[in-house]
């Protein structure tokens, strides 16, 4: 089997790929642009530097049975904030019809990391996450192909960047660690649910040995809810460090009172699978990894 990963350089992709590494009788093939690469080395894997919204770029990975496509512009308020929504709509929007236009021309399956989408989520990246599912439906409907699109809730581990976009965890200890007060949108008390990487890797794994065929939307997460300000203070502990929380009001696309937690009956149905990193135990895996990335600085 041959399976493409799109955004193969970036966090989720790379942990995806070394979980797949794993098994010898799959072979990866990546294609990435370096937008926001980390700098993971795939030792074995070939890489092809090429863009998601060039067609003849994914073509230049020859034929796949399965593509994991992680390619993507994030930002729940950055997008907005940094001027690039016109890039958001093409990388997300355009670079996932030109994944769908290649599965449909080689038959392949489409494993697509997505999000939660709530209508209440006015901000590009959420938008844009939406408008590219909407045609995954689109194109098994039409066309017969099938995407698993799965669902990722809030996602940390070791080699997830801090900037561009400011994710949760490498934000929250990047200022534990220069003990700094520590920026929270809104009131703090929206329920996230955080799932370690190597869990959202294995689901990606099983996801690829699946031989299920439709259209289907998948939440990806532990199902155990925690609030932001929770999150904070477990992290504020971890490190012993002397961090405020700081508030820095509404954030831009996002509603005050969130509350998002997967729902785990969907990774169980289909791969027998759910993800099961507590919180403690997934900060305890990355603390020492934040504090030499951060301390380099
Ligand atoms: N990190 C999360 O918490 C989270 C949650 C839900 C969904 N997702 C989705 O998972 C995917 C991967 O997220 P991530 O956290 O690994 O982000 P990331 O920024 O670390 O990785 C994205 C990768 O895509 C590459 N890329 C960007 N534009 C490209 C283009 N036009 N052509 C080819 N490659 C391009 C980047 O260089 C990078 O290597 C994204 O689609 C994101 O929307 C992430």
């Amino acid at each position: 089997m041959k399976v493409l990963i799109t955004g193969i350089k970036g966090f989720i992709g790379s942990h995806i790929a070394k979980r797949i590494l794993e098994e010898k009788n799959i072979e990866i093939i990546g294609l990435d642009n370096e937008y926001t690469a980390t700098d993971k080395i795939l030792d074995g894997i070939s890489i092809i530097q090429g863009d998601v919204t060039k067609y003849e770029d994914i073509e230049k990975c020859g034929k796949c049975d399965v593509v994991i496509h992680c390619a993507g512009i994030l930002g729940t308020n950055e997008i907005a904030e940094m001027g690039i929504i016109n890039m958001a709509n093409d990388v997300n929007i355009n670079g996932t019809v030109n994944v769908l236009e290649y599965c449909k021309k080689y038959g392949s399956k489409h494993i697509f990391a997505t999000k939660p989408n709530p209508k209440d989520w006015m901000n590009p990246y959420t938008i844009t996450k939406q408008a590219a599912e909407n045609y995954c439906q689109m194109y098994w409907n039409e066309y017969k192909v099938t995407t698993i699109a799965l669902s990722l809730l809030w996602v940390y581990g070791k080699e997830q960047r801090q900037e561009p976009v400011n994710k949760f965890i490498p934000t929250f200890m990047k200022y534990g660690i220069e003990n700094k007060p520590i920026p929270i949108w809104n009131t703090g008390e929206q329920i996230i649910d955080c799932c370690y990487i190597e869990d959202i890797a294995e689901v990606f794994y099983r996801a690829v040995k699946s031989d299920y065929q439709g259209y289907i939307k998948l939440d990806v997460g532990t199902g155990f809810p925690l609030t932001v300000n929770e999150v904070a203070n477990m992290v504020i502990k971890l490190l012993n460090s002397n961090s405020e929380l700081d508030y820095l009001g509404k954030r831009l696309g996002e509603p005050i009172e969130t509350a998002i937690v997967a729902d785990t009956s969907h990774t169980k149905r289909l791969f027998d699978y759910v993800p099961s990193t507590t919180l403690e135990e997934g900060l305890l895996h990355c603390r020492d990894w934040f504090i030499e990335q951060f301390s380099k600085e």
